[in-house]
């Protein structure tokens, strides 16, 4: 027998009443409706951009107590932020969220902004976080769509053409499905539907609060949904170098040019070709991915007692891991 299609208010009710009995605990949230401070939603959302919530947690925890307040971030300094920030990467949202509190400390009198074009004018703020922070601190009907939601609506409705093929669609559905009364909860709900039941691989049916309605449960495809078009990414050979000077000391520069890695610290480093020919090869090298580079550099070694480049200086390899190093830098450390 074919199954009945979702009906999205009552979808969306299952969804609701599993949430309160199995719905995660976690440092930012509160269940029964929104969080009553907004701040800690800025941050943990923030953290939440590209990281798992199980690396976040302890992060999250340590970040409150150095700056418990809106106000306390927005007076700290640039280092003292990113010393907070150091190993969760991706520090671009670390100086974003610094701005943010600016923003709100200075032109909105430590007041969060509650509509939709004022978050958005905020730093570092997308569709994503917007939703997920209008609904999480102030209930507002907003529909988040991540990862784990295109998942999970595709698999509901048995959504099989290439996602970037579908985004109207899902969006719309995601819309429908939303609690339009219970939004900070049903937006809390739908993440850990997609993060303990319906995940990318081995997905729980059998405990699924949605398996009634569910069009792809039992189905051959289930695990592949949503189907994604592989993209190629492009690949760059670089070089990255460990300049030594007599005291053993390395050199480190501080990178002003804009773009993903700008004021982290880095060893100089170029993403093709070598830099100085008189480098000695190590014969070791990293990888990294960055959305749309394969980056490989070529770990070389120099002496010098001179800082070869601008804005560069000598520091002791035990004072290394003081500084903001991108992640790219961490694995040129611990491969060398
Ligand atoms: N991912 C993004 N925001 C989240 C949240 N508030 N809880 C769990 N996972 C998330």
């Amino acid at each position: 027998m074919r199954k009945k299609m979702p009906n999205s208010q009552k979808t969306s009710q299952k969804l609701l009443a599993w949430y309160q009995e199995y719905g995660r605990d976690l440092p930012w949230r509160v269940k029964g409706g929104a969080h009553p401070n907004p701040y800690v939603i800025l941050v943990s959302e923030f953290m939440l951009q590209q990281t798992t919530v199980k690396t976040v947690i302890p992060y999250f925890k340590r970040f409150m107590e150095r700056f418990p307040t809106i106000e306390t971030l927005a007076k700290a300094t640039e280092e003292e932020v990113y010393a907070m920030w150091q190993g969760l990467g991706y520090y671009t949202r670390a100086r974003s969220l610094h701005t943010t509190a600016q923003i709100i400390v200075n032109e909105y009198a430590g007041k969060f902004p509650q509509n939709k074009a004022e978050v958005m004018k905020l730093k570092g703020i997308g569709a994503y976080t917007v939703a997920s922070f209008l609904a999480l601190a102030y209930n507002q009907p907003e529909t988040v769509i991540d990862g784990n939601v295109m998942r999970i609506i595709c698999r509901l409705y048995h959504i099989t053409r290439p996602l970037d093929e579908v985004k109207e669609v899902i969006q719309e559905k995601a819309e429908q499905l939303t609690d339009k009364e219970y939004a900070a909860d049903y937006a809390s709900a739908i993440m850990d539907l997609g993060a303990m039941i319906c995940t990318p691989k081995k997905p729980q049916c059998l405990i699924c609060p949605l398996q009634e309605e569910c069009q792809s449960k039992d189905k051959k495809d289930l695990e592949q949904i949503p189907i994604r078009r592989k993209m190629s990414k492009k690949e760059k050979e670089g070089s990255v170098y460990l300049i030594q000077n007599d005291q053993g000391n390395y050199l480190l520069r501080k990178r002003t040019e804009p773009g993903l890695l700008t004021r982290l610290y880095e060893f100089p480093w170029q993403d093709e070709g070598k830099i100085w020919e008189e480098a000695e090869d190590t014969g070791k090298a990293v990888t990294h991915i960055f959305t749309h580079i394969k980056l490989t550099l070529r770990i070389y070694k120099i002496k010098s007692n001179k800082p070869l480049i601008a804005n560069s200086f000598f520091v002791s390899k035990e004072a290394l891991t003081e500084y903001p190093l991108s992640t790219l830098m961490k694995k040129v450390i611990n491969k060398a």
